[in-house]
């Protein structure tokens, strides 16, 4: 299982990767937009953060499959380290995806509601495929069963893909797609906190520490000083 960021803010980027265990950052034509700034200057910035072997994904805005292997090559070629290239599963992103495939460069098929299109995408060499749980339930469908469809139909087919699900509004989505069988998932920096967040955690915390104290004394903080 791996957790990656689903946004481009660098600061809480910083934050959470000196925090959590962090396998990389996904990113998306919208939530690069909510910066505001020069793109490239934005992502190189969060390469610098997150260090040269976590993976950062950027995703390709061309119409055609070309346009898109020429926008894979130049973002690996201005970008250090492990770049991920996603591709929506349109018609020319799945010929791209091919190409891709074919020169080397990984792939996230994104944009995924439905398990066929994840299928096709890994036929076609994707290395992550990226169903949108979250989007897949605001339109009454069900995306922790696309999710477990995909996972039964790369396990049977032995395909390598890996499922790196995403868009996630609560805990109980990101708990339920880890059970159906994702291999990965992308977060929203306000939810990777809930995942730890518990009254009952804290409220144990505070009374070992009472204990200690009574013991040993309130101005033992530490193990070492006690
Ligand atoms: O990584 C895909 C994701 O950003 C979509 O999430 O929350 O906009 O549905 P959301």
């Amino acid at each position: 299982m791996r957790l990656y960021i689903d946004s481009a803010d660098v600061k809480q980027i910083a934050y959470l990767n000196e925090y959590y265990p962090i396998a990389g950052v996904t990113t998306n034509p919208s939530i690069i937009v909510k910066e505001n700034r020069p793109y490239i200057e934005l992502i190189e910035d969060i390469r610098e953060v997150i260090g040269e072997e976590k993976e950062l994904f950027v995703q390709a805005i061309g119409d055609t499959a070309e346009e898109m292997m020429e926008e894979a090559k130049f973002i690996t070629h201005q970008l250090s380290g492990n770049v991920m290239v996603k591709i929506p599963v349109t018609e020319e992103g799945i010929k791209a995806i091919k190409l891709l495939t074919a020169n080397n460069i990984p792939t996230c098929a994104t944009t995924i509601y439905t398990a066929s299109q994840a299928f096709l995408a890994a036929l076609a060499g994707a290395k992550y495929v990226a169903p949108y749980v979250n989007r897949i339930d605001n339109l009454t469908g069900n995306g922790v069963k696309v999710v477990s469809e995909i996972a039964r139909i790369f396990t049977t087919n032995q395909l390598p893909t890996k499922i790196l699900a995403a868009s996630f509004k609560n805990v109980q989505q990101v708990h339920d797609v880890c059970l159906a069988g994702a291999y990965a998932i992308t977060v929203g920096t306000d939810l990777i906190e809930k995942f730890i967040t518990f009254p009952s955690t804290s409220t144990d915390v505070s009374v070992f520490k009472e204990q200690w104290q009574k013991v040993y004394g309130s101005d033992k903080t530490t193990l070492f000083n006690s």
